[in-house]
């Protein structure tokens, strides 16, 4: 049985595509738009899925959407109706992408697959992320934690799953989003949100959290169960396209930051009290989590789990004995894990934890690859030079520039899922050497200093 999952119309689209609940493919759009984040239709990534597959349109059984698009519909509406009238310009503009393009996804869908004939089902939204989290882990069963911006209405969920289900149990709800809330300091310290908050992190780690108390005392509300409530008046995201008020910035007393002004010490002082409220946070959650379920597996989905520092915290400190993160476990995952929720959960097949090894590395390299013979054509093409070496002399020919200082591309097999050089695609340089991290940003990541 195939099944397409598909993710797409907010930020890293992507295609998966499942046979017999094992991901064959999985591959997110701008690998082949090479527009980074890309977020139109997925139709070079679905295409690449079944030619990997070897086969047409009319061989998939059921397709499955990442999140249930009506749904997300009724709370923008909602949304702008109790922001009135504050939010008039951030409706003129994302109202009109809506009716002309988002709602009719269904469409889209049936257009892109000529000659599919069968089913397609939208899971909400922290469902593929729940999904994905579950049927990519080796766990039998397990506790379920998902935090994001937002899906439809859900900004965090948890529950626990077993072999062909997932429950979630309890979610806190737009607005009050612990996504949002480091997304909104992502903005204030000169990131772009969805795409700078990995330097966010990596900029925390040169603070110190002076501004815990601050934060905590004003602009979010923390129960002992790790739930939220943030305080409205400092957030501009439900009416604007900016993400923080003007109070924001006059608690801190600075303005947001731009992009190419030079980051002080107070920037990174509130980045590590952002950080530092996040992984608190998450931890009443997890206990919490752990407390109602009483597992010792923990799956962690959403793009929040995509930060490390909060992630070790969480093996660290946290009550469970084993957690798994997906790689991808973001928006983009979620093709996968909607094509999972599929399979498992809404035709009931049976999760199989035989051979968890297999099952791990299924989920990881699962992209692109090409042959020796079409590299050599490729580079003909294009008249670049090249020569062939054996493993041995590849292994020396790479092992001694990388130790004279060098910088070497790594590029062998399937691509990784997800967002993280996992070895197949990988930039290899020496770690021992104290400019190695500075040369590597200027040159080649164009990345800030830390
Ligand atoms: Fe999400």
């Amino acid at each position: 049985m195939y099944n397409l999952g598909i993710s797409c119309y907010y930020h890293d689209s992507a295609a998966a595509l499942l046979k017999d609940g094992h991901v064959i493919a999985a591959v997110e759009e701008e690998r082949f738009s090479r527009k980074k984040f890309d977020d139109d239709f997925p139709h070079k990534a679905i295409q690449w899925c079944l030619d990997e597959a070897g086969i047409t349109p009319d061989k998939i059984d059921s397709v499955a959407f990442y999140d249930k698009p009506v749904l997300k519909f009724e709370r923008l509406l909602d949304n702008y109706i109790a922001v009135a009238p504050r939010g008039l310009y951030s409706f003129l503009d994302v109202i009109p992408k809506w009716i002309h393009k988002r709602l009719w996804i269904k469409n889209d869908i049936k257009k892109a697959l000529k000659g599919f004939k069968g089913e397609i089902i939208f899971p909400e939204h922290h469902l593929s992320h729940a999904a994905h989290a579950f049927y990519t882990s080796p766990f039998e069963e397990s506790a379920i934690l998902t935090i994001d911006g937002v899906g439809e209405w859900s900004t965090t969920s948890y529950g626990y799953a077993s072999n062909d289900s997932v429950k979630i149990t309890n979610d806190i709800r737009w607005p009050h989003s612990l996504g949002l809330f480091y997304s909104a300091f992502t903005y204030f310290l000169g990131f772009k949100v969805n795409e700078g908050e990995y330097k966010l992190m990596g900029l925390s780690s040169y603070g110190k959290p002076k501004y815990y108390d601050l934060i905590m005392e004003n602009l979010i509300d923390v129960k002992n169960d790790g739930s939220i409530h943030l305080n409205m008046e400092y957030f501009a995201f439900t009416y604007d396209k900016v993400m923080t008020s003007k109070k924001f910035s006059k608690l801190f007393g600075i303005e947001p930051k731009t992009r190419d002004e030079k980051t002080l010490q107070i920037h990174f002082d509130i980045g590590a009290s952002a950080q530092k409220v996040l992984e608190d946070v998450i931890l009443k959650m997890v206990h919490h989590i752990y407390d109602k379920t009483k597992m010792k597996n923990l799956c962690i989905g959403g793009g929040v789990a995509l930060n490390g520092v909060s992630n070790y915290k969480i093996l660290s400190e946290g009550p469970f004995e084993n957690v798994h993160i997906p790689p991808s476990p973001g928006d983009a995952g979620s093709a996968v894990g909607a094509a999972q929720y599929l399979y498992y959960i809404y035709h009931k097949n049976p999760k199989d934890t035989s051979d968890n090894t297999q099952l791990i590395q299924e989920n990881v390299y699962v992209g692109p690859s090409y042959t020796d013979k079409e590299i050599k054509v490729f580079l003909d093409s294009k008249n670049v030079s090249y020569k062939s070496f054996d493993d041995t002399e590849l292994l020396q020919k790479t092992a001694q520039p990388i130790a004279d200082g060098n910088v070497v591309g790594w590029y062998q097999g399937k691509m990784e899922w997800g967002p993280r050089a996992l070895g197949n695609r990988s930039i290899l340089a020496d770690p021992r050497r104290a400019n190695m991290k500075d040369i590597l940003n200027a040159k080649i990541k164009h990345r800030e200093s830390f």
